[in-house]
């Protein structure tokens, strides 16, 4: 991810200036998946960007207004028209009009919990190989990032969450944003998941939780042979002890692994790399399952 408000230290702070309050509204998808090209209407969420690259994401409603320090903006003004536009505020300023991308929503939706943000939920649906069907058990689910990443990838997932309240938002958010038949897929559960695991013959086991080696001997028993358990942990210390348990518990073909995303600035002579970018977030340690 370009966006520069999107920093996450060690314990991943929390992005308050780019969150929205309100739900955020299912995208421009009409079966939840495939984006189509049609004219924004009512309902739906839009992210209008400025000058400055900052990012407002609304939900289009009629009779309402954006505003901002340049004037206004009528929703009725975009309700119909094409994304891709721009569109001038009263006053002055312009802003892009785009519909957001799973990416935007992540780093925009309302959070309980701290999400895992978008430069490792990519690699992560590598790494634990979701495919359209996988059987996952996801935990926690915090706000839902991973889940709607994962859902969106086709995985069917049950999900353990400790706090009722992060439960109920991780649903709503996903709901938003991939809508109501998601749920065909996707089950949460209120639950300690280092108590055990119900599911057995799992393809996956996704963990972002304070003590993956906890959850570990229940993985050894739930996951199919071939299975694939996958961990993000902000520190390496956490990476350790549950590559230690993974080794104690017969998982095969450990890695840990860091993501690094630097951008570059490209203007005219000056091409460089960006001077600030995340420098961390977490390490991401995968494993397999064998007989
Ligand atoms: C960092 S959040 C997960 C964020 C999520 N991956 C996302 O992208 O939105 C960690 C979650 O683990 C939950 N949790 C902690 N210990 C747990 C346990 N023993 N069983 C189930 N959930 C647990 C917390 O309540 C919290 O919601």
């Amino acid at each position: 991810m370009t966006d520069p408000t999107d920093v996450a230290g060690t314990e991943r702070s929390d992005d308050e200036d780019n969150q929205v309050n309100e739900p955020v509204q299912a995208p421009a998808t009409d079966d939840g998946a495939t984006p189509v090209a049609r004219p924004l209407r009512a309902g739906e969420g839009v992210l209008l960007i400025d000058g400055k690259q900052r990012r407002y994401l609304i939900t289009l409603t009629p009779g309402q207004e954006f505003h901002s320090h340049t004037g206004f903006i009528r929703h009725d003004e975009l309700i119909g028209r094409s994304e891709g536009v721009t569109v001038r505020a009263n006053r002055s300023g312009n802003f892009l009009v785009l519909r957001p991308t799973l990416a935007d929503y992540v780093l925009k939706m309302p959070r309980g919990a701290q999400v895992i943000y978008p430069k490792d939920l990519g690699p992560l649906l590598m790494l634990a190989d979701i495919f359209p069907g996988a059987r996952v058990l996801e935990s926690g689910v915090g706000s839902g990032a991973l889940s709607m990443t994962m859902l969106r990838a086709g995985a069917d997932i049950a999900g353990y969450e400790l706090r009722a309240d992060f439960a109920s938002r991780a649903v709503k958010n996903v709901t938003a944003v991939l809508g109501p038949d998601v749920l065909d897929r996707y089950r949460v559960e209120e639950r300690d998941t280092y108590e055990g695991i119900d599911e057995v013959d799992l393809d996956r086991v996704v963990l972002d939780l304070p003590e993956p080696w906890q959850v570990t001997p229940h993985a050894a028993t739930a996951l199919r042979p071939g299975g694939i358990i996958v961990a993000y942990t902000p520190t390496i210390i956490q990476a350790v002890q549950f590559r230690e348990s993974l080794t104690a518990h017969g998982f095969a073909q450990a890695e840990t692994v860091e993501v690094l995303n630097r951008t570059w600035h490209i203007e005219g002579q000056s091409v460089r790399p960006d001077h600030r970018m995340v420098a961390h977030t977490g390490f991401l340690t995968h494993a397999r399952r064998v007989a």
